[in-house]
């Protein structure tokens, strides 16, 4: 009986981290600084870890191999994380559709929403800005695109649409052609092996990464020790959050037997 008891008081002490702050404000949760996945450097504010719902924006579920997160209700693997806000995505449609160099790589929208109003905001990064436009563009539609073939490269052996890119050195015109539209993809860095800027599937990486950026409201909020949320629209800072250090929580007395034994 005793063992028992003393277990789910252990269960009960650890589970929810919603430990009061003081008697007359139980709401407020204590969140650990940052937790680790394996194989993934650690995480921090905004992401979260699955059961401390109240510490964080971006839902993080370790695995086994990474993580899974959620984003605009879709759930994302995430098989390499190296640096605080840069995670690469594993998704394994994309990753066929580079390989089979199908013209629907070049279409795919991979980069889940930010979220409105802003509190953070994804990007893919690196990325790379395609121009796809209506096949067979005439020189005026070509010239008023300000596509220069000297400059850029084309891939046209898709169907519906032509590609206009720049590997190095892209920039956008200000105002977008009626007969274009711009794609932005993830592309690699130009030192990695077997990129030709010739050939457009040769730039897209098997693995793409996300860039997570707080929006710099929050980023105020959360350097004064609080975090930030949204109500009707608006962002607001929370009340300062106690962090939990990473460390061992100290044991409480009353779970030494457990520990012990
Ligand atoms: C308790 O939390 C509420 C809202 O989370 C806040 O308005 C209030 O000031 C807090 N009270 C104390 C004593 O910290
Ligand atoms: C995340 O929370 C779960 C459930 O509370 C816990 O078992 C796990 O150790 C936590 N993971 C990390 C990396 O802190
Ligand atoms: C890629 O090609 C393979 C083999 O032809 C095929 O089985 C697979 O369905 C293709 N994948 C996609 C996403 O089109
Ligand atoms: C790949 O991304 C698409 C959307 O871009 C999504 O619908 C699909 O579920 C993803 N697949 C995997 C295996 O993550
Ligand atoms: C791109 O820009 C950098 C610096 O702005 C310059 O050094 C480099 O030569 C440029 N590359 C190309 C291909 O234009």
């Amino acid at each position: 009986m005793i063992p028992v008891y003393f277990f789910v008081l252990f269960l009960l002490s650890c589970l929810p981290l919603l430990h009061s702050v003081n008697d007359k404000n139980i709401s407020m949760p204590i969140c650990p600084e940052s937790f680790t996945c394996p194989n993934l450097a650690s995480f921090k504010y905004p992401f979260y870890n699955v059961t401390d719902t109240q510490c964080g924006l971006i839902k993080v579920d370790c695995t086994s191999k990474g993580a899974k997160i959620q984003l605009g209700g879709l759930s994302y693997d995430i098989i390499g994380k190296f640096d605080s806000d840069i995670l690469h995505i594993w998704n394994t449609t994309f990753e066929q559709l580079v390989s089979n160099k199908s013209c629907d790589a070049l279409t795919h929208n991979l980069t889940p929403p930010s979220p409105s109003p802003l509190l953070y905001s994804i990007s893919i990064f690196p990325n790379i800005n395609l121009f796809k436009c209506k096949k067979h563009l005439t020189y005026d539609e070509r010239t008023y695109a300000y596509i220069d073939p000297h400059s850029y490269n084309s891939y046209d052996r898709c169907i519906d649409y032509d590609f206009y890119y720049k590997y190095l050195n892209g920039t956008l015109p200000t105002d977008l052609p009626y007969a274009c539209q711009v794609v932005q993809l993830p592309v690699k860095f130009s030192n990695r092996p077997g990129i030709d800027e010739t050939d457009i599937f040769s730039l897209l990486p098997s693995l793409p990464s996300f860039l997570f950026k707080m929006s710099p409201s929050c980023d105020d909020c959360y350097k004064k020790g609080h975090r930030c949320d949204a109500k009707n629209g608006d962002v607001y800072c929370s009340d300062v959050i106690k962090e939990k250090p990473e460390t061992e929580p100290t044991p409480d007395p009353n779970h030494e037997p457990i520990f012990t034994r």
